[in-house]
């Protein structure tokens, strides 16, 4: 069964968006920030870190599980290191601000690492290392999240997906820029294909419910997400965790709640780096040797069944670009799910068409 969709422009989405936050009882400023950083993950083709979040957020929200109005406070400040409360305050600001430390202490100290705890959802890492970079300093990104993936040779859930995500300095729109899940694929892939009917997917995304390997769609949709890379990943998320959750003093593993999970804090961490690049090499020089490397990566043949190589940030800025001149596709399910959301907060969305469209 072929999934429909909706085409909308940006604008009218991201006031959708803001209208929602605000109706929940978010401050302005605050909404403007998170409807951005949501707007910014479906114009990157990132959809499931995009507006469908509000669905999770704005329940949150409504069942007092998140302190709107907090700004978190610092813990300890020494040398490139923080460590920072966030007070169960909303994720996207509270990321804001520990974005701004992270510059901050970059520049005095050459690298920082602030660790955040008690936090909550921060939607798609890239906007924040993308932040960090903008202030011309290599820029990354860790959370913690819900657990859904066993540890390797395990059958029940510890680890969140994890991501890991890295922008070079200025964050131009053509570099390279990693942002991944520490599984092979996020859980909504999974359930996509379940509601596509595809009766398999691919070998290396899902457990069973037993923790056994399965490319059952129907035994995935009820199982795990595999760790990317079998132990590797395992040992990635782990990492993620010793960064956000041990050095913060924060929650760890099965501490951790999650915006699906409507009757508590959802209590994740988050880590942010900032690195200098000018006290190794000019600005210059490092750009020079980062597109020397990005072209000795794409300068290689393609393998059969592929017409080039692309390194990590392409295929989400060329969504970008596609994305801020066409609007924004979303599933017809996502806008309907996002308009009963909207009527919790007595807001209308705004009128969209229906399109053709290849998800
Ligand atoms: N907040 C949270 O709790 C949380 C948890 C997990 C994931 N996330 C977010 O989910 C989003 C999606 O993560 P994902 O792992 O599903 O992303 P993905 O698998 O689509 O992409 C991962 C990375 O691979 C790169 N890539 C894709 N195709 C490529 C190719 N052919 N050649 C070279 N590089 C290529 C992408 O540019 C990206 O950097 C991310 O934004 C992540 O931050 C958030």
């Amino acid at each position: 069964m072929a999934e429909q969709y909706i085409l909308i422009q940006s604008a009218p989405l991201k006031a959708f968006a803001k209208s929602m936050l605000m109706g929940a009882g978010v401050a302005v400023d605050r909404a403007e920030l998170v409807a951005q950083s949501l707007l910014e993950a479906n114009l990157r083709g990132v959809d499931s870190h995009g507006v469908q979040l509000l669905n999770f957020y704005i329940e949150h929200m409504a069942m007092g599980c998140m302190n709107l109005t907090t700004n978190g406070r610092i813990v300890t400040e020494s040398g490139g290191t923080m460590t920072y409360d966030a007070d169960n305050g909303i994720g996207q600001v509270i990321s804001d601000i520990c974005c701004d430390h992270t510059i901050r202490l970059a520049k005095a100290n050459g690298m920082a690492l602030v660790s955040v705890r008690h936090s909550n959802h921060f939607g798609a890492a890239a906007f924040w290392s993308q932040k960090i970079a903008r202030a011309g300093l290599i820029g990354m990104s860790f959370c913690n999240a819900t657990p859904l993936v066993p540890p390797w040779q395990g059958k029940e859930p510890r680890f969140g997906t994890n991501p890991i995500c890295m922008a070079m300095p200025g964050a131009p729109e053509t570099g390279w820029l990693l942002d991944m899940a520490t599984t092979t694929v996020a859980m909504g892939k999974i359930f996509k294909a379940n509601f596509s009917g595809d009766p398999t997917i691919p070998a290396g995304w899902a457990f069973d419910s037993d923790g056994v390997p399965t490319t059952d769609t129907q035994k995935a949709v009820k199982g795990m997400p595999m760790p990317l890379g079998g132990y590797k990943g395992y040992g990635l998320a782990l990492m993620v965790e010793i960064l956000v959750g041990v050095l913060s003093g924060g929650s760890m593993s099965t501490e951790v709640g999650g915006v699906r999970i409507r009757t508590r804090p959802m209590s994740c961490g988050q880590a942010f780096i900032g690195i200098d690049v000018e006290r190794f090499m000019p600005l210059d020089e490092f750009n020079a040797r980062m597109d020397k490397l990005v072209g000795l990566a794409k300068d290689t043949p393609p393998a059969p069944g592929y017409t080039e190589v692309l390194v990590a940030g392409e295929p989400e800025w060329r969504s970008l670009r596609k994305r801020r001149v066409q609007g924004i596709p979303l599933s017809k399910g996502v806008w309907q799910q996002l308009g009963k959301t909207a009527s919790l907060v007595k807001v209308t969305p705004p009128e969209v068409a229906d399109i053709e469209y290849q998800g």
